[in-house]
């Protein structure tokens, strides 16, 4: 991986909570991000907030087409990301040591499928494809 401020990152549910944190949080130290959410007005705050090099992309994730559009779109402009952040989702706000067994094979299974749902409808038509992992 290139060293932190060189980062190029791709993170969906960018325009509030974790997301959002995580855009600071890599944009602090001097990476260009692609920020995407469905809500664009939350997206041109924040990458207005950021002063980094940041390229929007307002969709919903569920739109395969739209995804493979936004990969091509910032490869192009800055080349393959080292780091997708699948973080787009809702949250039922329930606290792990309330939740029953079921709840948790859930979450077990949505933290393994989604990245690599997110990174093969992103990086679909990509020539260049970044590491799967993490
Ligand atoms: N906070 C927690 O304690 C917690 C615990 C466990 C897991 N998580 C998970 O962590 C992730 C972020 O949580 P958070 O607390 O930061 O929630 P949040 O503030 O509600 O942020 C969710 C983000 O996902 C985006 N999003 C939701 N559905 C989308 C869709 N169909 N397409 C594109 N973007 C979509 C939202 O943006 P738009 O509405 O603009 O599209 C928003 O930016 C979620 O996946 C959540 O399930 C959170």
């Amino acid at each position: 991986m290139r060293p932190q401020q060189a980062l190029r990152v791709i993170i969906s549910g960018a325009s509030s909570g974790i997301g959002a944190a995580l855009a600071r949080h890599y944009a602090a130290s001097g990476a260009t991000l692609g920020l995407i959410a469905r809500r664009r007005p939350a997206l041109e705050r924040l990458a207005a907030e950021l002063g980094a090099p940041s390229e929007i992309y307002s969709l919903d994730v569920r739109d395969t087409a739209a995804l493979a559009v936004a990969a091509r779109d910032f490869i192009h402009r800055h080349g393959c990301p080292d780091l997708v952040v699948a973080n787009a989702g809702v949250s039922l706000g329930t606290l792990t040591e309330h939740s029953e067994d079921r709840q948790m094979g859930i979450v077990a299974r949505a933290l393994r499928v989604l990245p690599n749902w997110l990174y093969d409808r992103l990086f679909a038509n990509a020539p260049h494809k970044p590491r799967r992992g993490g």
